[in-house]
């Protein structure tokens, strides 16, 4: 199915956002529903080995299923030939809507471009498949995760505005890794140019590997010692790997470490204090949106977007969702008093008297 979009400008009150309203092209639902039951949904993942997409998937099929819609899982474990045959086996299976989360956005282009020509539209979720014409994408603002990350950094340091750092990159093939790279690069900027903060080491971990993490802090502190005051690390899973090597030297806790995903073991570590914070992307708005849209693009529906990504071929038409930081702080008001994570589950490993209160 071939989708027509059309940019409309839409002013509100304050800002002129831009609309994008996707319709079938002659306006019609898409043919292959016709006379189905209920719709189907392809979901392609790049894995099911992290819990932060296990609990995308969980939510994303729950949704659908209560919107009338079956859906068929394809995990493609790190591997983007594996990936290209997930989404073969379920344009096949003739999905009326294929959703994918690419391992990598540049590779996966060639799938939306096999959907296509099955007449399937595509909807990137979370991460960008770049050089194709994708239909739809919706994702977190991940510049403003990297923004988020950076700043607590910078105004946590020993001495605020300044220090020693290590930076921690995620994965190469991932489009998030850049922009979170871009955002933690746009608060950086002014203090590096002053010379007030320095990056010791910096290095990309391969599919977001936590071994990968754990290696290229051990390498900053060959090099250097343990002499620096913090880690930029761009999700809990890295996180989690750096922490482990910082453990291994006695300083986890004195080197402050970001994370991203408000993953249960980092909110635990926040609690105990050896991760100094997590960005929280409330995953239910995103895989319930998601499930939505999917379904939506199933049926041949409109679909208004107010935001524009360029993939380097077309602006695609983007739903951006906002995030929350998360610290020792606020653990109770975020994570838990939105049921994300539990009370129980987040302290389990401190002692009662030295726990935020329970809510
Ligand atoms: C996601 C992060 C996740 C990382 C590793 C990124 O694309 O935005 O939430 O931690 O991939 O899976």
């Amino acid at each position: 199915m071939k989708m027509r979009i059309t940019l409309v400008l839409i002013s509100l009150v304050l800002s002129i956002l831009i609309g994008v309203s996707l319709s079938n092209r002659n306006g019609e639902s898409n043919g292959k529903q016709a006379g189905k039951q209920r719709p189907l949904i392809g979901l392609s993942m790049d894995t099911n080995k992290e819990v932060r997409w296990i609990t995308d998937r969980d939510i994303f099929i729950g949704r659908c299923k209560e919107l009338g819609a079956n859906v068929l899982v394809q995990s493609a474990n790190s591997d983007d030939a594996r990936q290209i045959q997930d989404v073969q086996a379920l344009i096949s299976r003739k999905v009326d809507a294929l959703v994918i989360i690419p391992h990598n956005g540049a590779a996966m282009a060639k799938a939306v471009k096999m959907a296509h020509e099955a007449g399937i539209p595509v909807l990137a979720y979370d991460r960008l498949i770049t050089d194709c014409n994708l239909d739809l994408y919706i994702t977190f603002d991940n510049v403003r995760v990297g923004e988020l990350q950076a700043k607590y950094l910078v105004e946590h340091l020993p001495q605020p505005g300044k220090g020693k750092i290590v930076r921690i990159y995620g994965a190469k093939t991932d489009n998030n890794a850049f922009l979170l790279k871009e955002g933690q690069d746009k608060i950086l900027r002014p203090y590096l140019e002053r010379g007030d903060i320095t990056v010791i080491h910096e290095d990309w971990a391969d599919n977001w590997n936590p071994e990968i993490a754990k290696k290229i802090t051990n390498a900053a502190i060959t090099r250097h010692g343990t002499n620096f005051d913090g880690i930029l690390v761009s999700n809990d899973g890295t996180a989690g790997g750096a922490i482990q090597a910082l453990k291994e030297e006695g300083v986890a806790g004195r080197v402050l470490v970001t994370g991203q995903d408000a993953d249960l073991v980092a909110c635990q570590r926040i609690a105990a204090g050896n991760q100094s914070m997590t960005i929280y992307k409330p995953i239910r708005n995103l895989a319930t949106r998601a499930a939505e849209l999917a379904v939506k693009l199933a049926a041949g529906k409109p679909i208004i977007a107010r935001n524009a990504v360029n993939n380097k071929q077309i602006d695609v038409p983007t739903i951006l969702l906002e995030v929350v930081t998360v610290t020792r702080d606020n653990l109770v008001k975020t994570v838990i008093a939105d049921g994300f994570h539990s009370y129980d589950d987040v302290y389990r490993n401190i002692p009662e008297k030295e726990r935020s209160p329970r809510p």
